[in-house]
């Protein structure tokens, strides 16, 4: 398999943003039956959760828009891919309907979704975790100012976890935002 795949994922920002997602998740205790991953990118979030493994949960399946996504995804979830596909990554818009009842959703991408239709679909009662950020970025659809407006942006039923990361390198900074809470 020829792989190509965009270091940016391996980053500091975004390996410790999704760190940061684990602990606060864990801290939460919940458990979870099927958690979806929206924008799942290479996977590196559930391969996070699963290793870590304090996060109580069956089966993590991951949706990308981009067909790159899915072979290095399950890649690098092997692991968890061959048991009984406790892992499994697929090609899909997350903005057209989404099959399954998942009763978490992940989305660490909200910045590139160029729709809130992915938002507006998810059933109430859904247990959500989200993260934007501040970055001024071409890919970039939305973008939050402050956590504030992360918060208005997606608005929920009720709030379990709220607050901000920054992270501050020799020439450049951005600020993370998390929401954890229930549709
Ligand atoms: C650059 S990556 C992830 C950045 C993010 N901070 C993170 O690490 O989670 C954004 C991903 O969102 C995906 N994406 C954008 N719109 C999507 C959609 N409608 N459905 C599924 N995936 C989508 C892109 O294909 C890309 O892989």
């Amino acid at each position: 398999m020829n792989i190509s795949v965009n270091k940016d994922a391996f980053s500091s920002g975004q390996i410790g943003s999704k760190i940061w997602l684990c602990e606060e998740l864990e801290n939460l205790g919940w458990t979870s039956n099927l958690t979806y991953i929206y924008g799942g990118w290479y996977g590196i979030t559930a391969f996070l959760l699963l290793s870590r493994a304090n996060f109580k949960v069956k089966q993590i399946q991951s949706f990308d828009v981009d067909p790159d996504c899915e072979s290095v995804a399950d890649m690098i979830n092997e692991n968890w891919v061959w048991q009984e596909w406790k892992f499994k990554a697929f090609t899909l818009d997350c903005n057209d309907h989404v099959k399954g009842s998942a009763d978490l959703i992940i989305n660490t991408s909200t910045e590139h979704f160029d729709s809130m239709n992915w938002f507006d679909n998810i059933k109430p009662g859904t247990r959500v975790v989200l993260q934007g950020n501040n970055m001024p970025h071409d890919d970039h659809v939305i973008h939050s100012e402050t956590l504030e407006d992360f918060v208005r942006t997606y608005p929920l039923s009720s709030i379990a976890y709220k607050s901000e990361k920054e992270f501050v390198y020799p020439n450049w900074s951005f600020t993370r935002y998390m929401l954890i809470g229930t549709i």
